[in-house]
């Protein structure tokens, strides 16, 4: 099941970045790492840099990074951000930066160990890191016929590299040596499809080759009144 097949990759993070539950998990992440001015900030895997913008707008000085030249492209027209385009795996950095955020990087990255110990590596002492990651294991929907949503579900969860990624983030950091954790779990509920489609791939036509009787279930459900999705998040952070 191809994700994404030919769709505009940067407008589907732009939309994501808009939702309310998102905001809100980023606000969260924001209060915790209370980033200062001058502080040096890494938006890992940062997309269009719609997070490295709020760091930029805070006084930090932002580098984004992202494996897809696009995306970095983006993230270098705003202001205060230098955007660099590279793979994480081979992020090399020890002690460069007060900051490191990571949101929904991980779930795509093969060797996510890695990433988190080149992350960590990254980080000066005392230096605080936030990983923000969906557990698409836990992704559930009602009012649709239970057998064809477990065989369209069940097949969405292998599209990415780790579908659990959001709950393994606590482990992986405890593993690199980073003890100091507080960890949030959100619960993402939506009982209107357009609003669930703005942010869940499975429930798009346009995004996923899932079949037709799929896309028309869902789509009684919510006029009968009766569609729900429920998707959790994890947002953990630590200090080094
Ligand atoms: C789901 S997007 C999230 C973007 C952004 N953090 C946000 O919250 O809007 C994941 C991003 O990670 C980038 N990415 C995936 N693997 C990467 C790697 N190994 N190194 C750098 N960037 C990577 C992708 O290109 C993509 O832009």
């Amino acid at each position: 099941m191809a994700v994404f097949h030919g769709h505009d990759m940067r407008g589907y993070l732009e939309r994501v970045s808009r939702h309310p539950m998102v905001q809100g998990i980023r606000h969260e992440g924001l209060i915790r790492l209370d980033v200062q001015p001058g502080e040096r900030v890494l938006d890992a895997g940062s997309g269009p840099g719609d997070m490295a913008a709020r760091f930029a707008n805070l006084g930090a000085r932002v580098t984004a990074i992202d494996a897809d030249p696009v995306m970095s492209g983006a993230a270098a027209e705003i202001p205060g951000v230098t955007a660099e385009t590279a793979d994480l795996a081979t992020l090399d950095r020890p002690g460069h930066y007060d900051v490191v955020w990571a949101e929904r990087l991980l779930q795509h990255v093969p060797d996510a160990d890695r990433v988190v110990g080149n992350l960590v590596r990254a980080l000066a002492p005392g230096g605080r890191i936030c990983l923000i990651d969906v557990d698409w294991t836990g992704l559930v929907v009602d009012g649709i016929e239970e057998d064809l949503a477990a065989q369209v579900l069940g097949v969405f969860r292998t599209v990415v590299p780790h579908p659990s990624m959001g709950r393994t983030l606590r482990r992986r950091l405890v593993r690199q040596g980073i003890t100091k954790t507080e960890v949030r779990a959100f619960l993402g509920v939506s009982t209107d499809l357009a609003d669930a489609m703005s942010v869940i791939p499975v429930f798009d036509e346009r995004l996923i080759p899932a079949p037709p009787s799929w896309f028309a279930a869902v789509r009684d459900a919510d006029e009968a009144g009766e569609f729900l999705t429920a998707l959790p998040i994890y947002l953990v952070t630590g200090s080094a």
